[in-house]
């Protein structure tokens, strides 16, 4: 199965992209990603999923500008990227706040870096606050937030930059049960009301039938794409699709694909 998406022009493309690592103590290089292929449309939610190790994070890293491939191509809007750009921002699989600047302050962490004045900055710093549902924490720590509550900042700081991409690392891993589901439904909103391109990564069957458009399935490392597939499920997505056929058909089929190993 690996049906085109309609949701619009393509956006991202990765063409034929390898990456390794060079290897500890002389030994030797860990190919991590082999020849991935794969292009995402504007406006897409696409979902990551793929053993521990399989090479999701580094192909975010990829996309992100901040890896370059050894071979093959990461391309933007037809452009090939060559690093981190104001177009793009990543939610980082372990949070990555600043310990030593409150909520507001990390919010408005990359509108500093882009140039913004102060007064901008502390306004769609409070007003991203408040949409992620942490409005009278804008002045605690990190350390002083749950772990739900940091994935909120992390959020918020990635959508301050109003990006056209938002690259996501696991960003609801870390959560218990009834958090994850509460972002889940909190993020599916957001990206109702105002769609970006998404790459999503996760552990998670559920969560990638949840939120994705389409479902990226990779191998263990060397990653590569073992299969493509589609979620024929409208927008926007209901609560309670959970029991729907089609859900509970597509996450027992992606369990059948991931155990074949
Ligand atoms: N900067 C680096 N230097 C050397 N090796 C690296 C580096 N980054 C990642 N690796 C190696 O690349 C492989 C894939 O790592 P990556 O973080 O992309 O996996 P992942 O699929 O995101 O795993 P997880 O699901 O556990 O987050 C691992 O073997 C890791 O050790
Ligand atoms: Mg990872």
């Amino acid at each position: 199965m690996d049906l085109a998406n309609s949701c619009g022009e393509p956006m991202i493309e990765l063409i034929g992209c390898c990456k390794s690592f060079p290897g500890q103590n002389g030994r030797k290089t860990v190919a991590v990603l082999d020849a991935i292929d794969l292009t995402i449309s504007d406006r897409e939610l696409v979902c990551i999923l793929g053993p521990s190790g399989c090479g999701k994070t580094t192909l975010l890293k990829l996309m992100a500008g901040l890896l370059r491939p050894e071979r093959g191509e990461v391309c933007i809007d037809g452009r090939p990227v060559q690093g981190p750009g104001g177009d793009r921002a990543m939610v980082f699989q372990n949070f990555a706040l600043l310990p030593w600047a409150d909520v507001l302050t990390n919010v408005a962490f990359g509108l500093e870096l882009r140039g913004v004045t102060k007064q901008e900055r502390a306004e769609r710093a409070r007003a991203l606050v408040r949409e992620v549902g942490l409005e009278g924490f804008e002045q605690h720590y990190p350390h002083q937030l749950s772990g739900g509550m940091q994935q909120r900042v992390g959020l918020a700081r990635a959508l301050a930059v109003d990006p056209r991409i938002l690259l996501m690392d696991e960003p609801f891993g870390a959560l218990d049960a009834q958090t994850r589901r509460q972002l889940q439904e909190e993020f599916l909103r957001l990206h109702d009301i105002a769609p970006k391109t998404v790459v999503f990564v996760t552990h998670s069957m559920s969560e990638s039938v949840r939120l994705g458009d389409r479902i990226v399935l990779l191998t263990s490392r060397p990653g590569r794409i073992r299969e493509i597939v589609p979620v024929p499920l409208p927008r926007p997505r209901s609560p309670d699709l959970e029991t729907d056929p089609t859900q509970t058909a597509l996450k027992e089929y992606l369990w059948q694909r991931l155990r074949a190993g």
